[in-house]
Order: structure tokens, then sequence, then C-alpha cells
């Protein structure tokens, strides 16, 4: 099986017999949608609440009821996916471009699930993955060069043209290196005006499903 299918169904183990889900974005998050939507279809009372206008299309296409996009929510377990996770269990998100969406879902979650394969794991932050950064249209290139400071900064393209959010905004990603305290470099990214949001999730993970060839590795953050 494929390890994220894997990860994805084990995050189905986690799910309330009634209750709002978080609807994470990205192929491994849309294996959990469709698991999501076997659910309903046997008849489970669940409804989600989606990170992205692609998690919105397929889950309408299963028959997931959904909440209303303006909230407030009550969440009771969010699954997303990651493109990294270090040893802390931080992550880096918006490989997808889904990130703002993400993190709201994410801060409005009581659990939060995230299912990965083992290629996404790391000591540190920044060994894999840039940060995505979400930037606002008005004074793009201003912010750019703001974020010159920080490393090398690239505006994201998808078929030769600016990748632009579901909200409209630009995409970019921040070439930082490793990265020794991600709270501190999401507090500093985040004070600057044209920065929407981060992909860098700080504790944000509750419990990382991480598959592999064989079974599935789950890690818990430890209470604080
Ligand atoms: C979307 O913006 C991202 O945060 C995704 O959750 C992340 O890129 C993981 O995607 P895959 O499961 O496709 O690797």
């Amino acid at each position: 099986m494929d390890p994220k299918r894997r990860a994805a169904e084990a995050a189905l183990e986690l799910l309330p017999a009634a209750g709002t889900i978080g609807l994470g974005s990205g192929s491994t998050a849309r294996l959990f949608i469709d698991g999501v939507g076997a659910l309903v279809a046997a008849g489970r009372a669940l409804r989600g609440v989606p990170t992205s206008e692609a998690s919105r299309a397929q889950a309408e296409a299963l028959g997931i009821p959904l909440a209303p996009d303006d909230g407030p929510w009550s969440i009771d377990v969010c699954v997303d996916g990651a493109d990294e996770v270090s040893d802390a269990l931080d992550l880096v998100k918006g490989g997808g471009g889904c990130h703002t969406r993400e993190k709201i879902v994410n801060e409005a979650a009581r659990l939060n699930v995230i299912v990965v394969d083992a290629s996404k794991r790391s000591r540190r932050l920044g060994e894999r993955w840039p940060v995505p950064l979400e930037i606002l249209a008005f004074g793009r290139d201003a912010t750019l060069a703001r974020l010159a400071s920080f490393g090398r900064v690239e505006l994201r393209a998808r078929d030769g043209a600016p990748w632009r959010s579901d909200a409209g905004n630009y995409l970019a990603d921040l070439h930082a290196g490793t990265i020794d305290r991600p709270a501190e470099l999401d507090a500093r990214l985040r004070a600057i005006p044209g920065i929407v949001e981060t992909g860098l999730f700080v504790q944000r993970a509750d419990v990382v499903l991480v598959a592999t060839a064989d079974g599935v590795e789950r890690l818990d953050r430890p209470a604080r």
C-alpha cells in the first residue's frame, strides 16, 4: 500500500463518532478526505471545514457536509499533511500554497493530526524545505525586498505565471537555511506588514502519523 494511504487510514481511526473535522490539503490529506467521504456515506455524522478550495471541491463531490466558511467552529480533529516535520514536531507547511487557511483551521482544532510519509522527517526545520510565505499583492516587491535580510527569497510560479493562493495573494519561498528557533523566525516574518502568513507551524501538531514501508509510527507531542 502507498505509505501516504497508510497514514491517511490511520488518521481515520482518530476521528470521533460524530463531529466537525478539519480537512487538510495536499496529496496525503486528499486520501484522508476520501476516507471521510466513505464514513459519511456509511452514515457517520461528520462535517468538514476545508483548508483549500481543492479540498472543498473534493468534499462536496463526496457528499461531506461542510461548516460555514466564516466560523467560528468547534473542530474536534484536524487532519493535514506537512512538507517537513522536525524532531521537535514543528512543521513546514504550504508546499501547496494553502498554509494560511491550514493555520486558521489548525488553531481552531482541539486535536491536530499530521499525516506524512517518512521522507518528510528532518532533525531541524529548513533541512528539507524552504519557508512558504503568503504575501499580499499590494507592495509585493517592497515586501520581497524586506525579506532579503532573511535569506534568498523566490516568488513561486506555476505554468509560467505567479502562483496565487486561493485568497489571491502571492506565494514565495524563503531559503533561510536550517532553523534553530522556528518560533522566533515565525514571529519576525509575521511582523512584516505584507506577510499574510508563514508556513512555520510551531508546536501545532499533537499527533504525527509517519507511514513507513511496513507500518505507521505514531509520534505524540509531549504534554506542556
Ligand atoms: C498545502 O499547502 C500543504 O501544507 C500540504 O499540507 C503539504 O504540502 C503536504 O502535501 P502532500 O501530502 O502532498 O505532501
